[in-house]
């Protein structure tokens, strides 16, 4: 079971609480597939979403779930808002709650920003990215893709390669992953990944051939170029020839590895293209995995509001 209010990160989720959401993620699927509109039972509920950070896959997806649950979900524009007038986060949220909303799907730049406000509110909020901490509905997303291609996910071996310093997609799957029972790698350059990073229970290796060897799943990281305060290699073309996932290095992985990447692709920076549209690319699959993961998590958290 999942009784909490919000789904904020993946830290603290447990094993069961984990399986519980794959497991629902599961039967959204099914019912997509069969075309049975089972769950479009959530039309009296109100949800709203704030993105302060740009998204395609997230928003969209989160859109395309409410449908699918019967809900006309509605967007606050954050750059035609009254944010742009100065009003703070809390009385944005305050106003917000004020209009009967139930759930709040929320980006936001800064690290912990959804933790406040699940603090200051009664509505279920929904982490859908703050800064560099975690992106939980991505890594609950791409462990319903690996357990679809791979069965279990309990020993599988992850190379999770690229700019993870940036990532909050790594940081989500290393908490989700290992609590499944998987074996997980960071790899990338000395200036995106760090020694420290072994506290959240992954191996380490600035050698990216060294990640990938023996995986069961490869999943590569965007250079988010956007984030990087300093130069943290010399060129996009460098830190591909040194950095990338070349075709022939998948070599050494597992002969049935999957490729994953959560988007968007720098392509032939991170991923050469070849790479990115081998036949055991996960990549577009991942995407339309997140319409049912968000389908569960938006199910589950309205189901425990009644
Ligand atoms: N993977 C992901 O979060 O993509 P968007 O930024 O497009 O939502």
């Amino acid at each position: 079971m999942y009784n909490k209010k919000d789904l904020l990160g993946l830290k603290d989720l447990s094993k069961n609480e984990l399986e519980y959401i794959l497991q629902t993620t599961e039967e959204m699927e099914k019912s997509i597939e069969l075309k049975d509109n089972k769950y479009k039972l959530y039309a009296d509920y109100s949800v709203m979403s704030m993105f302060y950070e740009n998204s395609t896959r997230t928003k969209l997806s989160f859109v395309t779930a409410c449908n699918n649950l019967g809900i006309n979900c509605i967007d606050m524009n954050v750059s035609t808002s009254s944010v742009n007038k100065g009003e703070s986060l809390i009385d944005t949220l305050e106003n917000i709650e004020a209009m009967n909303t139930d759930l709040l799907i929320v980006r936001h730049s800064m690290t912990g920003t959804q933790h406040i406000m699940a603090q200051n509110s009664n509505m279920g909020i929904i982490n859908a990215g703050d800064g560099t901490n975690e992106h939980p509905t991505q890594a609950l997303l791409d462990m319903a893709t690996i357990r679809k291609y791979k069965k279990n996910i309990d020993g599988l071996k992850v190379a999770i390669v690229g700019d993870i310093l940036h990532s909050r997609v790594a940081r989500s799957n290393a908490y989700g992953l290992t609590t499944l029972g998987a074996n997980v790698t960071f790899g990338g350059a000395s200036t995106l990944v760090s020694e420290d990073m072994k506290c959240l229970g992954v191996r380490v290796t600035n050698d990216i051939t060294e990640a990938i060897t023996d995986a069961d799943v490869i999943m590569g990281l965007r250079v988010q170029n956007e984030r990087q305060k300093t130069s943290n290699f010399p060129s996009n073309s460098e830190y591909n020839k040194f950095f990338g996932i070349h075709k022939d290095m998948l070599k050494y992985a597992k002969e049935d590895a999957i490729i994953m990447h959560p988007g968007p692709v720098n392509r032939g920076v991170e991923m050469d293209i070849d790479v990115i549209e081998h036949n055991q690319s996960v990549i577009l699959p991942q995407v339309t995995m997140g319409v049912y993961v968000r389908m569960a998590v938006i199910k589950i958290l309205l189901d425990n509001r009644k």
